[in-house]
């Protein structure tokens, strides 16, 4: 029985696995139920006393060498880590979520590509802004509200650097650096002192645009806005045009659209006015067309600005603009079909 032990023994010496699946059957063979190990214990009952202890101490040693065979085994197998064989490439792979357009980028784009077609172009400018090209250029009185602090961040060490409010100012150093005919428009993020609520954020998105040529007119911008509307919000969109003021247009208007959140019967989004105001816009003042090195005795134009905010709120009938800058996935997770 020694004999055959040894054998065992130089037999498990030299066995070598490349898969976890031979190791294993490796250890069945030897150690499972039915195994040879056990089958020698079975023997090993019948062996003559005399020899008990030697053919004893020689099973035992089979046993702890196997299972430290097996070890060594397991380990080799682990460090190499070229070999594939125990890993299933038919598992499939820890999904990756695909991310959505933020719905302010969404509506940006669209009216990017409303105007596009109409011709204009895009134009860009810096976030941190002067005085001129915010103010000064666009005729704004020295003792105008919007210079406040109440309305404008001011860098406090000089205040002639502030966050631009609009991005009129973008416009400002088109028409300083171009000739007429100019048709542009400019989307970015603006900066205004207010308390946030629903209806009022502190940062939010424009796209102002201008057009300046010969023989523009307001039926111009009219009918430009009328076709923007109908772009945007379909083709029975009713709009209004409501005389207002802004130092550098003369005349000026704000722009309405019906409130599609209550279909025009009143709600806390219109005010209950039915109609929810988009836009401003008017014919730019001679003075700006002045200031900017424009001859307006030449040339006239016409410009306009809208919050992007406020027209995603319209289109998609959200009734709070704090969820544009919350990232909540529960809400942003809602413009996936809109890619
Ligand atoms: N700049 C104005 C604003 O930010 C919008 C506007 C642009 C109005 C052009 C008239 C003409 O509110």
């Amino acid at each position: 029985m020694i004999e055959k032990i040894n054998n065992y023994l130089e037999e498990a010496k030299e066995f070598v696995a490349t898969s976890l699946d031979e190791i294993e059957t490796f250890r069945i063979q030897f150690m499972g139920k039915k195994g040879i190990i056990n089958d020698l214990f079975s023997e090993f009952k019948n062996v003559p006393r005399e020899n008990k202890k030697d053919v004893g101490q020689k099973l035992n040693e089979l046993k702890v060498s196997i299972q430290e065979k097996i070890n060594s085994l397991k380990e080799n197998l682990g460090d190499k880590s070229e070999d594939n064989s125990d890993i299933d490439m038919s598992l499939p792979g820890d999904p990756l979520k695909q991310g959505t357009r933020h719905p302010i980028s969404i509506v940006r784009n669209e009216i990017i590509d409303i105007f596009k077609r109409l011709g204009f172009t895009i134009s860009e400018g810096p976030e941190i802004e002067d005085d001129w090209h915010v103010f000064s250029a666009l005729n704004f009185p020295e003792e105008h509200p919007a210079r406040d602090m109440q309305d404008t961040f001011f860098i406090e060490k000089n205040p002639d650097i502030l966050l631009r409010t609009h991005t009129s100012s973008v416009q400002v150093r088109i028409m300083e650096n171009t000739h007429p005919p100019i048709r542009t428009i400019s989307p970015g993020r603006v900066f205004r002192n207010e308390a946030i609520s629903a209806r009022a954020h502190c940062i939010f998105h424009q796209v102002e645009g201008l057009y300046i040529d010969e023989n523009v007119s307001f039926a111009d911008l009219k009918q430009t806005l009328l076709y923007f509307a109908k772009e945007m919000f379909g083709e029975k969109t009713e709009i209004r045009l409501r005389p207002s003021y802004f130092p550098f247009t003369e005349p000026s208007a704000e722009m309405d659209v019906a409130c599609n959140i209550c279909g025009g019967k009143g709600c806390n989004v219109c005010k209950y006015t039915g109609w929810l105001e988009i836009l401003g816009c008017g014919m730019v003042d001679p003075n700006v067309l002045d200031s900017c090195g424009i001859d307006s005795k030449k040339y006239t134009g016409f410009a306009f600005g809208m919050g992007i905010e406020r027209i995603t709120m319209l289109k998609y009938g959200i009734k709070d603009l704090r969820l544009y800058f919350e990232n909540d996935v529960r809400f942003l997770d809602q413009f996936k079909s809109v890619l």
